[in-house]
């Protein structure tokens, strides 16, 4: 796998993602703490740089150590710098698990012979300045010319060379040999998105010189040609749009708010996510804090401390820093309790709703009956929460349907005045109906006020998140409902946390929805093909689904 230039923003998702769940990481010299923080706390972190003078045996151990870790049935991660195939030996360690039989797949990574010229401000192929670019190895630019062919190198416009730093007086003074003009520019980029990175420009005629004054050392990236002219206004105007204002940079990559309300809404990460909340720890990760700190201020033990910090570091909510713990942009935004955009009373609501224990048991026991009491302010606390993450959700909702000609469009559910923003943006000219049954508590879904006349139509309706409150059977009321005032090929469009049907949800998703229901008294699941059935009872066709955050499904349908 590759683990890019540096810093773990420039990790692929789907490198992140393995790095998440593997069991073992074999990484190389040149990999960032905070791209190996991604993986889980129990994950085995093996170092295997090279030692000078070793490389061979080096390159055997590696090689056996990852055969011997994947039989014994391990997710293996082979962490390399850049792109695994741009001279870092993957290919020769894909080969030896190919003749061994064993598993794998590559995964690429943003090489540094681009990334650190663009880091830099070059543009190795500049219209106009360069048509083409060769990378080079710099390591051999003494010791076997042959292997490299000068003469072709010096035709070609833009010349990258990797592991160059001690041989640059000889690349160098080779190029010009084989034809290159001494004055041809030339920029040597030291340790590119690291913290210290540095470049020195100059020409083949002085650049060897240059990077001996500034003690540039490896990992620096040469590059060759008249692109590197091109670099002063695009270095000047580049900016890291990611930074903080404080000039300090983020260290991990923020999981999607998806992620969150996953980790939230049910399983893994749970009780500390919702213990955190409960106890607003985000509040205070404003600035960087660390254990010992945390622990005093609160009386708590401070390895205790230590351990909640490090779950909620490797959940991918907060970062660890030099300075101590601090909230990722994404615990800042939803998690701190005065944002504005803050969710942090539906989380806590949603992890205390699927650890109820007791009603499930309750439930198991007496079987499905409408026996849950719910008190009147927990019931208000219910509706708000339900309300907060409809408004999450709306935008996106909205944004996957397409209500081009469709007249006007009744929202049943949470999220209504959202959905009115969200589809009167795309949609100026759209009249938009918001009603919430579940502010009238008893009333029939088709007696609610805010429906209008029963012989108004409507070109589409969406029920938003009902099955978080809607009683047994109501479900199916709110679907009878629909059906009734929709014009023939009306849409339908259902937001809301179905059972799977094909595509299967993570197994804590599905159990936290199934908690949640029970524990609210009840409803009956709804799956998928429960909801296909009924759908099609009522002269539905054309019914699709796809998954949207957090495990919740958006399902749409036409009446026929
Ligand atoms: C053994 S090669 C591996 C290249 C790697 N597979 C890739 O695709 O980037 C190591 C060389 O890559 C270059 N390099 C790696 N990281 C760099 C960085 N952050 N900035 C500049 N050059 C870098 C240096 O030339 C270094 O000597």
């Amino acid at each position: 796998m590759g683990a890019g230039p540096g810093h773990p923003e420039l990790l692929t998702l789907k490198a992140a993602e393995l790095l998440r769940t593997c069991d073992v990481v074999v990484y190389d010299r040149l990999i960032q703490e905070e791209i190996l923080a991604l993986a889980k706390p129990s994950a085995e972190r093996i170092y295997m740089g090279k030692p000078v003078g070793r490389h061979e045996s080096r390159q055997e151990e590696v090689q056996e150590l990852l055969v011997r870790k994947a039989r014994e049935g391990k997710m293996v991660v082979r962490l390399k710098g850049g792109d695994p195939f741009v001279f870092g030996r993957g290919g020769e360690e894909a080969e030896y698990l190919a003749e061994r039989g064993v598993p794998f797949e590559v995964i690429p990574g943003v090489t540094s012979a681009f990334a650190a010229p663009l880091s830099a401000g070059i543009a190795v192929t500049h219209r106009g300045a360069a048509s083409s670019v060769a990378v080079v190895t710099g390591h051999e630019a003494k010791k076997d010319h042959h292997r490299v062919n000068w003469k072709a190198l010096a035709g070609i416009d833009t010349l990258v060379f990797l592991m160059g730093v001690s041989n640059v007086d000889t690349i160098a003074e080779t190029l010009i040999r084989h034809g290159k003009s001494p004055e041809t520019p030339a920029a040597m980029i030291q340790m590119a998105f690291w913290h210290d990175e540095l470049a020195v420009i100059g020409t083949l005629a002085t650049i060897a010189r240059q990077v001996k004054e500034a003690g540039i050392r490896p990992p620096a990236t040469l590059v060759v040609g008249e692109v590197v002219r091109m670099r002063d206004k695009l270095a000047r105007a580049q900016r890291d749009l990611w930074r903080r204002p404080d000039g300090s940079g983020r260290f991990a990559p923020a999981p999607a708010p998806d992620e969150l309300l996953r980790l939230a809404s049910a399983g893994l990460g749970t009780q500390v996510l919702g213990f955190a909340l409960e106890r607003r720890l985000f509040d205070e990760l404003g600035r960087p804090r660390t254990a010992a700190e945390i622990a005093a201020a609160r009386g708590w033990d401070e390895a205790a401390a230590l351990e909640v910090l490090e779950a909620l570091t490797a959940l991918g909510v907060i970062e660890k820093t030099p300075e101590g713990y601090r909230n990722l942009e994404l615990a800042a935004r939803y998690l701190e309790s005065g944002s504005p955009e803050s969710l942090r009373e539906a989380l806590l609501h949603q992890c205390r709703l699927a650890a109820g224990w007791s009603q499930l048991e309750a439930y198991v026991r007496s079987g499905c009956r409408d026996f849950v009491e719910v008190p009147p302010d927990e019931e208000a606390l219910h509706q708000r929460c339900c309300e907060a993450l409809a408004r999450f959700a709306a935008p996106s909702v909205a944004d996957k349907l397409d209500l081009a000609g469709s007249g006007p469009v009744l929202v049943v559910g949470y999220g209504g005045e959202e959905y009115k923003e969200a589809i009167g943006r795309r949609w100026p000219r759209l009249a938009v109906t918001a009603m919430n049954p579940f502010r009238n508590p008893g009333v029939p879904p088709a007696l609610q006020p805010g429906l209008g006349p029963a012989t108004d139509s409507f070109g589409a309706v969406i029920l938003s998140g009902l099955l978080g409150s809607a009683n047994r059977g109501e479900v199916q009321q709110f679907l009878e409902l629909a059906a009734r005032r929709l014009r023939p090929g009306g849409l339908l469009a259902l937001h809301d946390s179905f059972l799977p049907g094909g595509v299967l949800p993570p197994p804590e998703v599905v159990l936290g929805a199934l908690g949640r229901r029970m524990r609210r008294g009840g409803c009956r699941t709804w799956s998928i093909d429960r909801l296909r059935g009924a759908l099609e009872a009522l002269g539905f066709d054309r019914i699709e689904w796809q998954n949207l955050h957090a495990g919740t499904v958006l399902v749409t349908a036409r009446r026929a």
